[in-house]
């Protein structure tokens, strides 16, 4: 098991802060004698959950929406799960009414939805679908009068397919049509939603879906991967501004999957390796975004097969921000990968004894502290909003109807404790998002993986609040204390 004091950060703050995983009594901590956490959180900290467009709403075809990449890649067999696609999913775009309501019941103060871009503009740019636009605003106002935040994702990987026919973000173009359909958000519905962010985990829409070739469009290729890195970044760039121009009370900004990396053992060249695959998975998206610049070290590796003159954009790509969202849910070990393309590192867990999810992920609380400690000492970062933090178990409704999902809570109780622990060590977090609301199409995992609060029946769309959703519930309302 590796120590926090060997992470790929060489951030003081982070191994200061950090407690060793095997001294982390909170394991054995009941959550239902009373959440860990309870009292912790400042009186101002927003609870909310999360969702996405295409993992959801269903109702592809419905008020002119367009196709996306997800459509073609769910629909290509063998690439999802089962054959799985978001055709139905979750019924959102019908239901929306009632879903807000479970949102209600749960207690919670703001709702992450995306929005489907191929919904406002089925042929990605060109003329608003005023039938795509009236969805988002009975959803937004159907928040407001429920007294729910409305918190908007503008790309949360549902790329207009007739971009990506012309190039994706392989091209330059697309960061400039984000730019324009940015505007049209701001304007129309930036009366209402004042938190928006641009782009939910750019690396996955990069590499896993551009070098990874498990995520639409499902690609593998290093040159490829590059560019739409950076146009993704461009992209950001000129949306907020775009949006900022559209109107000055927006509060802007992005969402991450900022990784917590760890060397798989003690070596030194698995240290090192661990070193290079945080400046790749982690420093290619912080370090534009926020400090203006890409890693030296992946430049000296790598910048002449980036785009032309990338470093021309970056005073673009780096925008005043108002927040910063990040998503987390499991460490990251990695061992060094001779051989392989720069950063000669790969995904690597042997040895490793850790509690694991349904989905095989590791359980570890202390990497979110660390991780959220680490980042705000190592860029300048604005406020942090936790924008996804959850984790997947497939139970499903016993012969009385309840979901009895007791890991969900154990999981949850401990990174809420984790997340106290980082407010504690004065990282300014602001709010909490627990992934998810609902069970839904789980990317190339399609419908087998649950990771709701509210089980879905996929046959007759009932929904049934799990027993995490209701601890969830109990866990908010005392979460607060004075301030
Ligand atoms: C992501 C996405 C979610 C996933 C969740 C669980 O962050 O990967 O935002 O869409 O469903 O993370 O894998």
């Amino acid at each position: 098991m590796s120590t926090p004091s060997r992470t790929a950060s060489t951030a003081p703050a982070a191994r200061a802060s950090a407690r060793d995983p095997a001294d982390d009594d909170r394991r054995d901590h009941d959550p239902e004698a009373g959440p860990l956490a309870r009292g912790r959180f400042p009186a101002a900290f927003r609870f909310g959950a999360a969702t996405a467009a295409y993992q959801i709403e269903g109702a592809v075809r419905v008020g002119g929406r367009g196709l996306s990449i997800w459509d073609r890649y769910s629909h290509t067999p063998g690439k999802v799960a089962d054959d799985d696609t978001g055709d139905v999913a979750c019924d959102h775009h019908a239901r929306w009414a009632a879903d807000l309501d479970l949102l209600v019941e749960l207690g919670l103060d703001a709702y992450r939805f995306s929005i489907a871009w191929p919904r406002l503009y089925p042929a990605g740019r060109g003329a608003l679908e005023p039938r795509g636009l009236a969805f988002y605003e009975r959803l937004v106002d159907g928040c407001l009068e429920r007294g729910l935040e409305p918190v908007a994702t503008l790309y949360h990987w549902d790329l207009p397919d007739a971009l990506e026919r012309r190039g994706g973000w392989r091209s330059r173009d697309t960061a400039h049509a984000f730019a324009d359909y940015a505007a049209a958000v701001g304007t129309r519905l930036g009366d209402r939603v004042k938190r928006i962010a641009t782009f939910n985990e750019p690396w996955c829409s990069s590499v896993l879906g551009h070098l990874h070739g498990v995520h639409a469009p499902g690609h593998r290729d290093l040159d490829e991967t590059l560019a739409v890195i950076h146009h993704q970044h461009l992209a950001h760039g000129l949306g907020v501004q775009a949006m900022r121009a559209a109107r000055g009370d927006l509060e802007l900004g992005i969402v991450l999957n900022a990784h917590a990396v760890y060397p798989v053992d003690d070596r030194d060249e698995n240290i090192r390796a661990a070193q290079r695959f945080d400046a790749f998975h982690n420093g290619a998206f912080l370090e534009p975004l926020f400090d203006g610049r890409y890693p030296a070290e992946l430049v000296a590796a790598l910048g002449e097969r980036m785009p032309a003159e990338f470093e021309a954009d970056c005073p673009t790509i780096r925008q005043p921000l108002d927040w910063w969202g990040l998503n987390y849910y499991k460490p990251t070990r990695t061992g060094d990968a001779p051989g392989t393309d720069w950063p000669m590192a790969e995904e690597r867990d042997e040895g490793v004894e850790l509690p694991r999810t349904d989905i095989g992920w590791e359980v570890e609380p202390v990497a979110f502290t660390t991780l959220l400690v680490d980042l705000h000492a190592r860029h300048a970062l604005p406020p942090c909003h936790v924008t996804e933090n959850g984790a997947c178990y497939n139970d499903v409704p016993d012969a009385r109807g309840v979901v009895d999902d007791a890991a969900r809570i154990r999981y949850l109780d401990g990174h809420l404790a984790a997340l106290a622990d980082a407010l504690d060590a004065g990282v300014d977090v602001r709010g909490y998002f627990a992934w998810s609301l609902l069970d839904n199409f789980e990317w190339a995992e399609g419908y087998r993986m649950r990771f709701g609060l509210v089980h879905v029946d996929y046959g007759t769309q009932a929904r049934t609040i799990k027993a995490s959703g209701h601890w969830y519930r109990d866990f908010v309302e005392g979460a607060r204390g004075p301030d």
